[in-house]
Parts: structure tokens; C-alpha cells; sequence
């Protein structure tokens, strides 16, 4: 998350401001994860999956946004639709698989009502005109989407927040710069590798770890190799249009630092040779680096569990050459799984009377006190 445009080099904005946590019941008590779904994921614009993956008429995905399932699926004309996995006959879910390919409509498991790839009800067996219905009254419920940055991202909420204000304004405004992140052109990039990883911890210790590097000398040595200023602690996110600089003998973002592949044809120089995180409040994070993204979509699914599906992108060329990806991906499956145990290592103490009070933010820290009232004043709404 952007808070300033202050310089991580300056004295007074490395040391100033601690603060308190949230109390240990906002990661442990089941009640306040049933109000963050209603009030966060529910409500906020969130990104459901990768559009681009989405290709032709037919493809489908579901995902779980908040307590709802969502399916996404691309109608004959290829524009994308996204719908509450419901059918509006008695309700049976409709869509069983997480993804695949529709030949032409949906039909429902249960009495065999059948759906367009526009969600539009195109059969009912013994629906006629004496019944008085009419088809047209019963399409699937469709969601709010929007795609950018090659995802899907969905809102649930009748009446959705900007889009350009909490999503395009959050990254933008990260990099310092409106058109900035065009450079890596997210949109076209391919499907390198995905993981997905089940963390026994709640969201909010996943977004606090990724928004800070306090702990990145203690539990990434993998990666404070390639990028050396984070062993000093300072979260770059936190200071606007700052990336974190390679190290001078590194070629790569790889363990090791070896060299991986070209930078992407239309960054900027300014971005190569650094790493920039971004987070999108409340459930995507973005790490561009000169020759892949890394996109992490989190799925919240109780107060102490949640799924993490992380995607690295690359060049379309690089993918379809069958390079191999192993030494790009290993990097941050390795700061993943070592982030995920540090988050799994703390949800056992958000119940013990010890963190009732919550804990402490030192300085380098202060950021994630805005996260922690982004999520007081959305729960209070
Ligand atoms: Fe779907 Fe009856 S519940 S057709
Ligand atoms: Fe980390």
C-alpha cells in the first residue's frame, strides 16, 4: 500500500511513528471474519482470477468471493460475464467444477434448467406459456467485473465502489506514475506457472507480511540476496515510485541471482533491475520485476484459513519456447512458503490472552496501521 512520497533514505522517514496492532480477536474471532465477508470481500472490488486465462467462448471458472461462488464464463461473442453460481429454479449450485469448457449453455444438475453463456435462461422442461413464467425473469444473477491487468476482478455489491479509485488509482499511485505500469503489459502476459497454497492463517497476517520487509533479513535469505537493501528492513512499497534495486552482481530474479530472461520489450529503464510489490486492498498482491509478474490472489475462506493461488507471468515467447521457468519460480515459491509459515506461526497466538491487546508496529512497520484502519472503517460501515 502507497502511503507517502517520502524517501527511504531519509532519517525522519525511516524512525518515525509506532503504533499498536489490531487486538488479537480481529484474526481469531469467527464473527468478525463473518463481517469482514460481508463488509470487505463482498463489498470491495476483488479480483476473482486471470481473465486472459478465460480464452474462448465457453471457458468457465468459478471462485469463492467472499461466501459467495462466482462463475465467469465467456459468452460466443468473447465478451466475459460473471454470475452468482446459482440456479434461479431452486437454487442448486450450478457450476460443480473450479474451470473447463461450456459447449455452447449450462444446464442445471438438478431439474435440467438450462443458461446461455450470457447467463440468460434458455430452457425449462415444462416451462410454457400456461405457466405464467416468463424466462426472461429468471437469467442468472450477473456480478459486477471488470477486467484489467488481465485479471477478472468482480464485485458482489449492488452498488460497487471506483474501480479507478481503489484498484487502478492504488496501483498507479504505487508506481508515481498513470501510465507506468503499462510497461509490463500484464495483459498479455502468459501463464508461466501457478501454485496454490493453503495457509492455516488468517488474510490479514498475509497482507501485514507482504506489506513489510521488517522481517525479510530473518526469513528471506534467498531474497535479500538479489535485492540487498531489503536486509535493512524498510518496506519499498511503502515510499512511492520506489522499487527495490538489484544488487550489483545479480543478473536475474532467480535464487541466486543468476540471469533469467530479457526484460519485458516495452518496460521502461527506470524499472529495470527492480523489484516493485504492490498491494490491492483487500485480497491481491503485485510484484513486478523486469522479466515476470508475480500475482497473488488470496481466497479468504475462515477466520484462521486461507487460499493463496499465486501466478507467475512471463513473456508470451518465453512461455510457448518451453523455457525452462524453475529458477525464476523457485525464488518466490521459496519467500512464499517462508511468508506463509512465518503467518501460520502467529494465528495460534492471535487467542492467547498474551496478544489480547495485539502487538506493537516498530517504525519500519508504520504502513501497516493503514491497512489496519482501512479494515476498522470498512467493518464500522
Ligand atoms: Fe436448477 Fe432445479 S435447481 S433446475
Ligand atoms: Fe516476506
Amino acid at each position: 500500500m502507497t502511503t507517502t512520497a517520502a524517501d527511504p533514505n531519509r532519517a525522519q522517514d525511516r524512525d518515525s511513528g509506532t503504533g499498536r496492532t489490531l487486538s488479537g480477536r480481529f484474526y481469531a474471532d469467527p464473527a468478525l471474519f463473518a463481517a469482514e465477508q460481508e463488509k470487505i470481500f463482498e463489498a470491495c472490488w476483488f479480483a476473482a482470477a486471470r481473465s486472459r486465462e478465460l480464452a474462448g467462448p465457453g471457458s468457465f471458472r468459478t471462485a469463492t468471493v467472499g461466501r459467495e461462488s462466482v462463475l465467469l464464463v465467456r459468452d460466443r461473442h468473447g465478451t466475459l460475464g460473471a454470475f452468482l453460481n446459482v440456479c434461479r429454479h431452486r437454487g442448486a449450485r450450478l457450476c460443480l467444477e473450479s474451470s473447463g469448457q461450456l459447449h455452447r449453455a449450462l444446464r442445471c444438475g438438478y431439474h435440467a434448467w438450462t443458461y446461455g453463456l450470457g447467463g440468460e435462461l434458455i430452457a425449462a422442461p415444462n416451462m410454457d406459456a400456461a405457466s405464467g413464467m416468463d424466462r426472461a425473469d429468471y437469467g442468472l444473477r450477473r456480478v459486477h467485473l471488470r477486467e484489467w491487468l488481465g485479471t477478472a476482478w468482480v464485485c458482489l455489491a449492488d452498488e460497487p465502489p471506483s474501480f479507478e479509485a481503489t484498484v487502478v488509482d492504488v496501483v498507479t499511485g504505487r508506481l508515481g506514475d498513470r501510465t507506468a505500469i503499462d510497461g509490463w503489459r500484464i495483459d498479455e502476459l502468459e501463464l508461466g506457472r501457478r501454485l496454490v497454497y493453503q495457509v492455516a492463517a488468517n488474510w490479514k497476517l498475509i497482507v501485514e507480511n507482504f506489506m513489510e520487509c521488517y522481517h525479510c533479513a530473518t526469513i528471506h535469505p534467498e531474497l535479500t540476496e538479489v535485492l540487498p537493501e531489503f536486509a535493512d528492513g524498510y518496506a519499498a512499497q511503502a515510499y512511492v515510485g520506489h522499487g527495490a534495486e538489484f544488487g550489483s552482481e545479480v543478473h536475474g530474479f532467480t535464487v541466486g541471482g543468476g540471469a533469467s530472461f530479457p526484460k519485458l520489450a516495452d518496460l521502461r529503464d527506470e524499472h529495470d533491475r527492480r523489484y516493485y510489490a504492490i498491494t490491492v486492498n483487500p485480497q491481491a498482491f503485485l510484484n513486478l520485476v523486469p522479466d515476470h509478474v508475480i500475482l497473488h490472489r488470496m481466497y479468504p475462506v475462515s477466520v484462521d484459513r486461507t487460499i493463496v493461488e499465486c501466478d507467475w507471468l512471463f513473456s508470451p515467447s518465453v512461455v510457448v519456447a518451453g523455457a525452462d521457468l524453475s529458477r525464476s519460480v523457485e525464488l518466490f515459491h521459496r519467500v512464499n512458503q517462508q511468508d506463509f509459515e512465518a503467518c501460520e506461526r502467529c494465528q495460534p497466538a492471535m487467542s492467547s490472552r498474551a496478544y489480547r491487546g495485539g502487538g506493537v508496529l516498530v517504525p519500519s512497520e508504520r504502513h501497516i496501521a493503514e491497512f489496519h484502519r482501512w479494515v476498522t472503517e470498512r467493518l464500522e460501515q
